[in-house]
């Protein structure tokens, strides 16, 4: 394999396989306990500001270089310029960090789907027992690399484009409708207060909201780590990649809203705790399937509902390492996955022994799984973005960046020159003062 002889077959199949990489346990499992954690509504209010002012032109810069190089992250990255491929490098390395804390929450879904398919609704307390449990989180871990490994053996089109086409529309389907669902309840009104509301407080200052909406919004739509280089570099030119961007970011920003309203009502509905934390779709959500009549096969269906959308943000990140092994090491499709599988794993078992064997291990007060999250929210992915931001605002040039824009689109290009200056100063100066004003 060489990702060069990779191709998307449809447009369609391109924006739910981008799509489905934003959508991902980032809106479902991250999103509604940041929120609850951070303000409410002020979180929220941040969250939009960044995706549509930073989001959108940072997606579309990576968009741009992956096209115009068509090649693997790092390799496009030097493409657009030769002493740059440490941008794509550090994509590529990162997606290997990510994907070690992704799977293991990815493992956790797959147990909490069987228990509920199988023997019945976990209680609260399960969780607590079951994450710090040595090896069978790492066991289903594996299967969770394993199922993304599969579909990333595929291939471009006939893997990721297949199985996102069939996996997206069908969780956008049942969130809604679950949504609609726990609308009906009698106590959601209030959810749905705590959920949109701002709110300040002094234990949560504005700096850390704006720091959290920030990062949040980095990790949700896939930016600064090469996915979305490598996913544009299976794109064809006809391509209108201003479109695409536009719907790629509201489509995950609709997810996501959607996602907390469905999970902080029906914690409010059903008297469930708002924890807020990592463990909320694991203890407070079952807590409150529980009450409801039908609740096991809610759970069930919304714990697949879960895995499909981890499953296909996984492949995204599997796919930047190993089409960079691909290319780079010469090696078939095949072993180059197994081998970046392997690779995720490894150091996901370290992420996964935090909870429990190695929970004593600290990294600046956190524990390993949450150092590495807060390591890819607030460090990786904003150097990553600004990494792009200068690569493809200033070190390309103004020109070949809105000649690539243009390419594909009906109507000539007009906001070139705004795109241009957002990525060549704005969102950097934005993201820079963000860190440092928390540092
Ligand atoms: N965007 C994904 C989510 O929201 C996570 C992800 C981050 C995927 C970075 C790829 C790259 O869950």
């Amino acid at each position: 394999m060489s990702s060069e002889k990779g191709k998307w077959s449809s447009g369609f199949g391109f924006i739910m396989a981008s799509a489905g990489s934003a959508i991902g346990l980032g809106n479902i499992w991250k999103f509604p306990y940041m929120t609850a954690r951070n303000g409410g509504g002020m979180f929220l209010l941040f969250y939009i500001i960044f995706a549509l002012g930073i989001g959108v032109p940072v997606l579309l810069a990576e968009l741009a270089v992956g096209r115009y190089a068509q090649k693997n992250a790092v390799d496009s990255c030097r493409e657009i310029n030769p002493k740059w491929g440490f941008a794509g490098y550090f994509g590529v390395i990162c997606s290997v960090l990510v994907l070690s804390f992704y799977s293991v929450v990815g493992g956790w879904v797959i147990k909490y789907l069987s228990v509920s398919a199988f023997s019945g609704i976990p209680s609260p307390l399960f969780f607590g027992e079951y994450s710090v449990k040595a090896y069978e989180p790492i066991l289903f871990q594996a299967l969770f690399i394993l199922i993304c490994a599969l579909i990333v053996i595929k291939g471009v089109s006939g893997g990721i484009e297949k199985c996102s086409e069939i996996m997206l529309p069908l969780l956008i389907v049942f969130l809604i409708g679950i949504m609609f669902f726990v609308f009906g309840e009698e106590n959601a009104a209030e959810g749905i207060k705590y959920f949109l509301l701002p709110r300040v407080s002094e234990e949560m200052p504005l700096s850390e909201i704006i720091l959290a909406a920030m990062g949040q919004m980095f990790f949700s739509l896939s930016l600064g780590m090469g996915t979305l280089i490598t996913y544009g570099s299976y794109l064809s030119k006809e391509n209108d990649l201003i479109k695409s961007t536009f719907t790629i970011v509201i489509l995950d920003t609709v997810i996501a809203l959607i996602a907390g309203l469905v999970i902080i009502p029906s914690a409010y509905a059903f008297g469930g705790e708002i924890s807020a934390g990592a463990g909320m779709i694991f203890e407070t959500l079952p807590a409150v399937f529980a009450k409801i009549r039908g609740g096991r096969i809610i759970m069930t269906v919304m714990f697949l509902l879960i895995l499909l959308a981890a499953v296909t943000s996984a492949i995204s990140l599997l796919e930047v390492f190993s089409s960079f092994l691909a290319d780079r090491v010469h090696l078939k499709r095949k072993p180059a996955v197994l081998l970046s599988a392997g690779l995720c794993l490894a150091v996901g078992i370290a992420a996964s022994l935090s909870f429990g064997v190695l929970s004593d291990v600290k990294i600046f007060n956190m524990s390993i799984f949450d150092f590495v999250i807060y390591l890819a929210d607030n460090v990786i992915m904003p150097v990553g973005a600004v990494s792009i931001c200068i690569l493809a605002g200033r070190k390309w040039g103004k020109e070949n960046l809105k000649r690539e824009i243009s390419l594909g689109r009906k109507k000539p290009l007009r906001s070139g020159n705004l795109i241009h200056f957002i990525l060549n100063y704005a969102s950097p100066a934005i993201i820079i003062t963000a860190a440092v004003i928390n540092f």
